[in-house]
C-alpha cells in the first residue's frame, strides 16, 4: 500500500493508520473505566481535521491551545462542551470567541489572564468556567527540557505557592465560576511518580480553595503527557497509571480529565519519503531524502529518535546520516544511523510521526508542505492535499500599498 500511496500521491507524506488510533484510544478509556472520566485530545499533537473527526467518534474531547485550534476543533464538529482551553498567553479575542463558543473550562494559568477573562467575560455578559492550571512543581524527567512544564520557575500554570491566592481572587471575581483544578507536566513522562505527587498536589489545593468557600470544583485535569516508544523508552504503562491516579482519587467526587496527545497518535503515524541522493563526504555516507526539516522537525529540535526503514529493503546494511535538502546543517533525521542501505528512488519510512510531526511543519525553504493520508484497513485517503508553490504566496502581496505615518 505504501508503494501504491507514493505512486498516487507523491512523497513526502505524512501516512497515519486509523486503526492503531482507535486501539491506543480504547485502551486508555477501559484502562479508567471505574472512575468519571473525560479525554481531552491535546489536538496540538496532530491537529489535522480527518484526526479530530476519528477522535470526535470515538467520544473524545479536545484540549485546544490557541484560537486557531477552537476553529479547527468546531470546524471538526466538537461543540463548546467538548472543548478545555490551556495555554499562557490566551489573547482578550481568543478568550471571546472562546467564551461565545460556550467553552466547558478555559485552564488559567495566571493572575492577569483571569482578570482579563472576568472582563470579557462580563462584556458578553456571560460567567467564564474555569480551572486554575497550577504549577505543581514536581520533579518531571522527560528526554528533552523542552517537554517539562511542570518544574518550578517554568512559564507554565500558576506557581503552586500562588494559587491560594489566585483561587480567591477567582472566587470574588463576579463574571468567573470556578470549576476545576489542573496540571500539565511534561510530555513523553514515562514514571507515574510525577503524576501522583502531581495529583496530590492538585488534590491539596481543592482542599484548600473548599475551605476558601469553593463548592462547585467539578474537575480534576491531571493534563497529558504519557510516553510512546520512539526507540527503546520506555511508554507509560497505562494500566498501571491509572490504577495508581485512580487510587488517589478514589474518594473524591470529581471528574478527571486527561489531555493525551502523544500516547493517542504519535505511533500511528509515519512519514514516507523518496531517497533522492546517495553521497559521502569526510568519511560519513549520507542519504538525502526529498522530506526534511521542514516536514519533521522533531529529530532537528529536541534531538529525537525516529526509526527509518526501506519499503523494500535490498538486503545491504550500513550507517549513515539520513538528511534533508533543507540548507541547514541541523537538518537531518537520523545521525551515524546503522540501517538499510537505501538507493536513490527507494522509499523511506520514518516511525512515529503522527504526533509533532505534520502539525509543527513549515514552508521554510519555500518548501510546500506535505500531504496527510489515512488508512483504515485495506482503503486509504488523502486527508490533507500537498500544497503546491501557488500556496506559499497566496497570501504576499505584490503591489503595496503604503500608509503615511
Ligand atoms: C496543556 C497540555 N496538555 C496536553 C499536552 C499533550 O502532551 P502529550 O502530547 O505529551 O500527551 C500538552 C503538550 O505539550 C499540553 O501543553
Amino acid at each position: 500500500m505504501l508503494e501504491a500511496i507514493a505512486a498516487e500521491v507523491g512523497t513526502p507524506t505524512f501516512i497515519y493508520d486509523a486503526a492503531a488510533i482507535r486501539g491506543q484510544y480504547a485502551r486508555l478509556v477501559n484502562s479508567l473505566q471505574s472512575a468519571p472520566h473525560r479525554i481531552h485530545y491535546s489536538m496540538k499533537a496532530n491537529s489535522s481535521h480527518a484526526i479530530l473527526s476519528l477522535l470526535r467518534e470515538l467520544g473524545a474531547g479536545v484540549d485546544i491551545v490557541s484560537g486557531g485550534e477552537l476553529f479547527r476543533a468546531l470546524r471538526a464538529g466538537f461543540t463548546g462542551r467538548d472543548i478545555v482551553f490551556s495555554g499562557v498567553g490566551k489573547t482578550r479575542t481568543e478568550l471571546k470567541d472562546a467564551l461565545e463558543a460556550g467553552i466547558l473550562l478555559v485552564n488559567v494559568e495566571s493572575e492577569g489572564e483571569l482578570r482579563l477573562l472576568n472582563e470579557v467575560a462580563g462584556e458578553l455578559g456571560a460567567v467564564a468556567p474555569i480551572a486554575l492550571r497550577v504549577n505543581p512543581e514536581v520533579t518531571v524527567d522527560t528526554p528533552h527540557p523542552y517537554t517539562r512544564t511542570g518544574e518550578r520557575g517554568l512559564k507554565f500554570g500558576i506557581p503552586y505557592a500562588e494559587a491560594i491566592q489566585v483561587g480567591r481572587l477567582a472566587l470574588s471575581l463576579p463574571n468567573i465560576l470556578l470549576l476545576g483544578v489542573d496540571m500539565h507536566i511534561g510530555s513523553q513522562v514515562s514514571s507515574l511518580e510525577p503524576y501522583r505527587a502531581g495529583t496530590e498536589r492538585l488534590l491539596e489545593l481543592h482542599a484548600k480553595l473548599r475551605l476558601e468557600g469553593a463548592n462547585d470544583i467539578a474537575y480534576l485535569d491531571i493534563g497529558g503527557g504519557l510516553a510512546v516508544t520512539y526507540n527503546d523508552e520506555l511508554a507509560t504503562d497505562v494500566e498501571a497509571f491509572a490504577a495508581a491516579i485512580l487510587r488517589i482519587v478514589e474518594n473524591v467526587p470529581l471528574t478527571l480529565i486527561l489531555e493525551p496527545g502523544r500516547f493517542l497518535v504519535g505511533n500511528a503515524g509515519l512519514l514516507l519519503t523518496r531517497v533522492v541522493y546517495r553521497k559521502s563526504s569526510g568519511g560519513r555516507q549520507y542519504i538525502i531524502t526529498d522530506a526534511g526539516m521542514n516536514d519533521l522537525l522533531r529529530p532537528s529540535h529536541y534531538n529525537a529518535y525516529h526509526h527509518i526503514e526501506s519499503v523494500r529493503p535490498n538486503g545491504q546494511r550500513g550507517v549513515f546520516d539520513v538528511v534533508g535538502p533543507v540548507c541547514e546543517s541541523g537538518d537531518f533525521f537520523a545521525l551515524g544511523r546503522s540501517m538499510d542501505a537505501a538507493e536513490p528512488d527507494d522509499l523511506l519510512v520514518i516511525r512515529s510521526a503522527g504526533a509533532y510531526g505534520f502539525c509543527m511543519s513549515s514552508t521554510y525553504n519555500s518548501r510546500p508542505r506535505a500531504a496527510e493520508v489515512v488508512v483504515d484497513g485495506d482503503r486509504w485517503a488523502i486527508a490533507t492535499e500537498r500544497e503546491e508553490y501557488s500556496d506559499l504566496t497566496a497570501r504576499e502581496i505584490t503591489n503595496l500599498t503604503w500608509m503615511d505615518g
